[in-house]
């Protein structure tokens, strides 16, 4: 993955010595730590709940670098306030922060295609960040739900496009609340957005022991936008002689993650097609609230990327503490991963494996009576665990 620490700011311990009055310089800079500028939309319902949850467990995993987190309280109810889910210039305000960790968007009190377009969507647009990483692996000590499959039928990547195709929002409503009434959503596939998103998801099969791409067409019945997708599958497929390469129906392919889920590896699939196996995907590991995600441009910086959980605000849930933080912390490992700090990613996941391993502690979702905090604070005990033997002090 490609890491993006030149635009992070350095923390500077300065240590004025007694007496050294002399110009700027005469401080004796003793301590120079690497520190990440992250802004933190939590947006809403569940989304206020689990970014805190794994902002601290950000904190306990910061070894040799800091954080300088900034929230941003744009969402639903900053739109009733002022009229917007995000100020105009909420971009430029984003960009130049390292990475942003985003909860979730979305609440009764605004329709849906309000706040998720002028929030969520203009972000993954307006930066560009053209995958949509999604990882569905079986957490160790959850039993998959599956019968009959074990942990180690189930280890996908999703690679999801994320900027164009059936989002791009083309589109319009003619002669409204008439019996003639006509609505058209366009969808929009480039050649240049296909090709990159099955590259990138090439190179990801590449780079993993099975080294297997799935894609999901529909071209059986889309003759355009899919016979593009295949056609780009097929010639980019020359270029990765080392890759196996499926294609499938995206109707087969949802009905083979529940028949056949140990055929699956990479996964590569326009942006509704991936949404809806990404749920899917998340039912598999056992709960919408266990999948993480990373929004990406793997080939040029046009802002920060972006990394939330799969799920939503659930408003069914808000307010009463019992959302599951897992997604929102394995999100924050990604988010390590990518800013060039696997150690720190490791430990983040380590923590959370060794949680979930031990059976003790679970959110209402998989069965538990725990709540959000409490998972959080095991998590962060172990975290805190693995490095007491390098650095007794903390
Ligand atoms: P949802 O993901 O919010 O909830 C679906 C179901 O999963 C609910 O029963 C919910 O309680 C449960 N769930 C989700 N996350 C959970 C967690 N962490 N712990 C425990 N249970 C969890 O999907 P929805 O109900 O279709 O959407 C609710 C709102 O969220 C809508 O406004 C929708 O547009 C929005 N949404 C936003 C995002 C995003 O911001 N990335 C993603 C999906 C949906
Ligand atoms: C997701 C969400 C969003 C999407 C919605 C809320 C716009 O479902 O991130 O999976 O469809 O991309
Ligand atoms: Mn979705």
């Amino acid at each position: 993955m490609q890491s993006n620490p030149a635009t992070s700011g350095f923390l500077l311990g300065v240590a004025s010595r007694a007496g050294g009055a002399h110009g700027p310089f005469a401080d004796t800079i003793i301590h120079s730590m690497k520190t990440y500028r992250i802004a933190l939309i939590p947006g809403d319902g569940i989304g206020k709940e689990v970014v805190p949850a794994a902002v601290k467990v950000l904190e306990a995993a910061a070894v040799g670098f800091g954080f300088d987190f900034e929230p941003f309280e744009w969402g639903c109810e900053y739109c009733l306030r002022a009229g917007r889910m995000m100020p105009a210039d909420g971009l430029e305000q984003l960009r130049p922060f390292d990475a942003v960790l985003l909860g979730a968007i979305g609440h009764p009190s605004v329709p849906d295609h309000v706040s998720l377009r002028d929030l969520l969507l203009r972000i993954r647009f307006g930066f560009d960040l053209y995958v949509n990483l999604r990882p569905v692996e079986i957490l160790p000590g959850l039993e998959p739900p599956l019968k009959g499959k074990t942990a180690d039928d189930i280890r996908m990547l999703f690679v999801r496009e994320n900027t164009e195709g059936e989002y791009c929002g083309v589109g319009g409503r003619f002669k409204p609340g008439t019996p003639d009434e006509v609505a058209v959503q366009q969808s929009v596939f480039t050649r240049k957005g296909v090709e990159r998103v099955i590259r990138y998801a090439f190179e990801r099969a590449r780079a993993r022991p099975r080294k297997r791409l799935a894609s999901a067409t529909k071209s059986n019945a889309m003759q355009y936008t899919m016979v593009l997708w295949d056609e780009v599958l097929r010639t980019a497929a020359h270029d990765y002689p080392d890759v196996s390469v499926a294609n499938y129906h995206v109707d087969a392919l949802a009905a083979r993650m529940i028949t056949h889920p140990e055929s699956l590896d990479v996964v590569v699939a326009s942006n509704l097609f991936a949404d809806i196996l990404t749920d899917l995907g998340a039912a598999l590991q056992g709960s919408l609230g266990l999948a993480a995600s990373a929004n990406l441009n793997p080939l040029e910086r046009l802002g920060p990327p972006v990394f939330e959980p799969v799920h939503g605000s659930a408003p069914d849930i808000e307010g009463r503490g019992i959302a599951n933080p897992i997604a929102a912390i394995w999100t924050s490992a990604l988010m390590m991963e990518h800013l060039g700090e696997p150690r720190a990613a490791e430990r983040i996941m380590q923590s959370l494996k060794a949680v979930t391993g031990e059976r003790k502690i679970r959110t209402p979702d998989l069965g538990g009576k725990n709540t959000t905090q409490e998972f959080a604070a095991a998590v962060i005990e172990k975290v805190q665990d693995s490095h007491a033997p390098e650095s007794p002090a903390r």
